[in-house]
């Protein structure tokens, strides 16, 4: 399948999403948008992918919704764009895959909070990152005032949104909005790495994980715990659970499904 705003790479497990409209810093549109969710989906269907990346082309991961696709919005519009990328986000965070967000440049307003439906950022040193809707008389309607707060906490949320200022990469990593930093000449070499060791481990055990920590986020301390019990179980319903204890025994490494 060809696409207009996007490239679409799959190598060893690891699918790669490009968000690629490079001269206007990949600002995403209702074509971009739709070409993204049908990529979304091809992942999601094929069970060759074990590791989804997505990252830009060029100078920025994506800089936002598309600014000019504001003129003709009224409300419906506007709820109905903001609804539907609310869908992508949700679509990201149901993968039973992990997906890595890799912030290649700036990853500013709906371009963020994509990254922050992802299961984490990495970002190269030179990112720069932010929720600066408040600067054009909006708010973030992505996921912004909800998924950030959680990822950084409320005060350090609303001081970014309320101000609307970048940040680097390095004060993102300080306030847990980014996973690692790596230097940017290597940056996607080194997030591909990752990717390969996460293809090579158990399908089950990563899912659970992922799952676990999700399903479990919102959910009291008890009853989230019973929920990573049968998560925990239901690792042994696959063969990898025994393999991994073998390997480890047997001083290899495992092979997992
Ligand atoms: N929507 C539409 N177009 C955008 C865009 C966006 N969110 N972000 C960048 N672009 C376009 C610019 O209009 C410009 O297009 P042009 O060459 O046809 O004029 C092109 O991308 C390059 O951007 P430019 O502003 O010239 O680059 P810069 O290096 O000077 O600045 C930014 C980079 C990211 C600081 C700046 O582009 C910016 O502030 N973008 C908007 C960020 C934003 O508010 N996002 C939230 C939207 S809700």
């Amino acid at each position: 399948m060809s696409y207009q705003t996007i490239l679409f790479d799959q190598e060893a497990g690891v699918a790669t999403i490009t968000f690629n409209r490079p001269d206007k810093l990949n600002a995403l549109n209702h074509e971009m948008l739709s070409e993204f969710k049908e990529a979304l989906d091809r992942v999601r269907r094929d069970p060759e992918v074990r590791v989804l990346l997505l990252t830009g082309a060029g100078r920025a991961f994506i800089a936002g919704a598309d600014i000019s696709e504001f003129l003709k919005f009224g409300p419906l519009e506007a709820r109905a764009f903001a609804a539907s990328a609310h869908e992508a986000g949700f679509v990201l965070e149901a993968l039973e895959v992990p997906v890595i967000a890799c912030v290649n440049g700036f990853a500013l307003g709906g371009g963020l909070e994509m990254a922050m439906a992802c299961d984490f950022i990495y970002a190269a040193d030179s990112a720069r990152m932010g929720q600066p809707e408040i600067n054009l008389g909006l708010i973030p309607g992505f996921g912004g005032t909800q998924r950030l707060s959680r990822l950084v906490g409320k005060g350090a949320a609303k001081e970014l949104i309320l101000t609307g200022r970048m940040l680097g990469a390095a004060e993102a990593k300080t306030l847990g909005l980014v996973a690692q930093v790596f230097p940017a000449d290597t940056f996607m070499a080194d997030c591909r790495k990752v990717a390969r060791s996460l293809a090579a481990k158990g399908r089950v055990s990563l899912r659970a994980a992922k799952q676990a920590v999700d399903r479990g986020f919102d959910l009291d301390l008890r009853n989230a715990c019973l929920l990573e019990v049968d998560a925990f179980a239901l690792c042994f319903a696959s063969p990898d659970a025994h393999e991994g204890a073998k390997a480890f025994l047997e001083k290899r490494q495992p092979n997992f499904l």
